[in-house]
């Protein structure tokens, strides 16, 4: 057993990392972009961002050219003003008229290893159906659709469905509890709800049919229910609302011509946690996110065109949206999408799918890294992994272990590792060492992607220098931004915008190197990153104290060497109950997902407060970590807590 390491051992580790691994000069002949390549066009990107930005979306199709590169009223942006395009149609409708009819778009294993192949050609079919299928049930431009399914071919299906005719996609992951799906139901006001008859994840049904029917009773501008068959088509169906997916799709015609839409006309919510309130819709809009995702994807993943490319993300996430569905469908990519569980039927299963469809480029999380380290070298080695070319990381940080054992295990010391941090608001990449061009350097995530003016600042906006730690803002628009908090933008001028005057605050602390390097540390708010999962701690607290024996409950974070970072909740029992773990934990699985469940609880007899009553999760944050108190506790009114919080063992 390794020693859990908190979260300063991770700094530490980073620190004194000297280790520098280049690509091979193999990797470098064949690459998209080299060194001199990358630094002629990032300055390009910043010297004159209207010739830069102007090339790269000329690349795609546009119905009607732009005017304007970038308006700028911050912190509003409109990217390629006055230009109409369509993002599934460069997905699809493009890639068929360049000839790439007949090439594999996705080919799709399910957990129990059933196996379909779409062509763009069938995939264009596919989505030309579905698009007629939701006109059917009444879904018109600039609605909201909901999509609570597994990792489906009919997710990407939907997604681009409502792409082609300007219906915003908002994806719910199927992880999420139904609580948590009708909150973002109701905050969209979305019409339709896509889901499936159930999910498979280790080797079990989730029923997913029923929790959306759960959802839909407390939603009440919910009209229409589209029912994907993936297990046996049984779940009970309304009359009146509910539809199978087969049944509307065979229904419908396969001719339908995309909507030409206004590059700022919006491509879909997502929801994220913050530090504060419930998690946000973050919004995405059209040119400008399809220009970020095409780019990066191709460039970042030096796509080539015999790849198979396989980004493990859930489309669920922002990592699913960008980098298993858009980015690589705009490229023309042929992309592996896996239903299931990466330890189903057991841990080898990731390097068997690997060994099976020749995959090339491999794009995980550091938490599924770490679990696959804990299993030991002998499973991938019993893999022939000689397919790999290169490989991304992203989510989190990456500690440098996990990251020398990626490189030296699955990548046999061949394949380059790309670190790569980004956001759901940023919509894409923005820092990570461009495989061809630079070398990585174990728990750095490396250098701005085009476009992109990072910096490390102090809270008062004081720009540092190399090698302080601070916060990392971002100083100018790029074009895949979120363009707003869906139903509150005051919220988005707050949050990114208003923090320091005039930059985007990201939420992380990092530093910068000599070489230019950016250490992303983590989140310098009350956000927690579990397996590379946002949530919110004040999210987690309203969970808690909404089951009856809970008076009060402050949540932190602790370093766990396989997520990254897990759930510590401290709870304070309503006066004459008592707090029964299991069902509390039972309870914000029910409120969240299983996701958001303590790892440990403490029971206490108060928390400790300052006399103004603000909780100091400072102190929190050291007792879950075991560490003795550090600090000033001068200012508490009763610091006799801390004592009695140290005695208690966490249940
Ligand atoms: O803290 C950073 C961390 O994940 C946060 C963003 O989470 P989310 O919006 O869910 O998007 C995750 C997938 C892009 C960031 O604020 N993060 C993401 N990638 C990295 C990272 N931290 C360090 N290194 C990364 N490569």
């Amino acid at each position: 057993m390794t020693q859990t390491p908190t979260a300063t051992d991770h700094i530490d580790a980073v620190l004194h990392e000297t280790r520098v691994l280049a690509p091979s000069a193999e990797f470098q002949a064949r690459a998209r972009i080299g060194r001199a390549e990358y630094e002629r066009r990032y300055r390009q990107s910043l010297d004159d961002p209207d010739t830069f930005w102007s090339e790269v979306a000329g690349e795609l199709h546009w119905f009607t050219p732009w005017t304007r590169v970038l308006d700028w009223q911050p912190p509003h942006a409109r990217w390629f003003v006055g230009g109409q395009t369509n993002v599934a149609y460069n997905a699809l409708d493009r890639q068929v008229a360049r000839g790439l009819g007949d090439k594999l778009a996705i080919l799709w294993e399910g957990e129990d290893g059933e196996v379909r192949r779409y062509t763009y050609a069938e995939l264009l079919r596919e989505v030309k159906r579905a698009a007629n299928a939701l006109k059917a049930l009444g879904v018109q431009k600039g609605d909201r659709v909901t999509l609570y399914l597994p990792l489906v071919p009919e997710a990407a299906i939907a997604m681009l469905a409502c792409a082609r005719i300007g219906a915003v996609h908002s994806v719910v992951f199927g992880g999420f509890s139904v609580s948590a799906l009708a909150d973002r139901l109701n905050d969209a006001q979305s019409k339709l709800l896509i889901t499936a008859d159930a999910g498979q994840r280790r080797g079990a049904l989730v029923n997913l049919k029923q929790g959306a029917d759960e959802a839909a009773r407390l939603t009440p501008g919910l009209e229409r229910m589209l029912v994907v068959c993936r297990a046996n088509c049984d779940a009970p169906m309304q009359e009146g609302r509910d539809v199978f997916w087969h049944d509307a799709l065979a229904a419908a015609s396969d001719e339908h011509e995309a909507e030409p839409l206004d590059s700022e006309h919006p491509l879909f919510v997502l929801y994220t946690s913050g530090s504060t309130g419930k998690p946000k819709g973050v919004l995405h809009t059209t040119g400008g996110y399809m220009v970020g995702t095409s780019l990066t994807t191709q460039t970042v993943f030096d796509l080539q065109d015999d790849d198979l490319y396989w980004c493990t993300a859930d489309v669920g996430w922002i990592t699913g949206h960008s980098y298993s569905v858009y980015g690589p469908l705009l490229c023309g990519a042929s992309v592996l999408m896996y239903e299931g569980a990466p330890n189903h039927p057991d841990w080898g299963r990731f390097w068997q799918l690997v060994e099976k469809h020749r995959v090339t480029i491999l794009y995980t999380a550091p938490t599924a890294i770490r679990s696959f380290m804990r299993q030991g070298d002998d499973l991938p080695a019993r893999h022939d992994l000689s397919s790999l070319r290169l490989l991304g990381s992203v989510g989190e940080p990456i500690n440098p272990e996990a990251w020398m054992w990626y490189w030296r295990v699955i990548g046999g010391e061949r394949c380059p590792v790309v670190d790569t941090w980004w956001q759901t608001e940023t919509g894409s990449i923005m820092l990570t060492t461009l495989p061809g061009a630079f070398p990585g350097k174990p728990g750095s995530a490396g250098l701005p992607m085009f476009g992109v003016e990072p910096a490390i600042m102090t809270h008062q906006g004081e720009e540092l220098g190399p090698d302080d730690g601070g916060l990392l803002v971002i100083k100018r628009p790029w074009p895949s931004m979120l363009r707003t908090v869906y139903g509150d933008d005051e919220r988005y001028r707050k949050t990114y915008w208003g923090e320091i005057e005039g930059v985007y605050f990201a939420g992380d602390g990092a530093r910068r190197d000599r070489d230019g390097y950016y250490t992303v540390m983590g989140r310098v708010d009350d956000v927690l990153n579990v397996s590379g999962h946002r949530l919110g701690t004040m999210e987690i607290e309203s969970a808690l104290v909404s089951h009856p024996s809970v008076a009060e409950a402050a949540v932190v974070g602790r370093a766990d060497d396989v997520k990254g970072e897990c759930v510590v909740a401290f709870v304070l029992p309503q006066s004459g109950l008592t707090v029964d773990p299991k069902a509390l934990r039972a309870h914000v699985t029910r409120e969240i997902g299983a996701l958001a469940r303590p790892d440990a609880i403490y029971i206490a007899d108060a928390l400790p407060k300052t006399r103004s009553g603000k909780i100091m999760r400072r102190f929190l944050r050291q007792l879950a970590a075991g560490r003795a108190i550090e600090g000033d506790t001068s200012t508490l009114e009763d610091p006799g807590v801390l004592d009695r919080l140290a005695a208690t063992a966490p249940v």
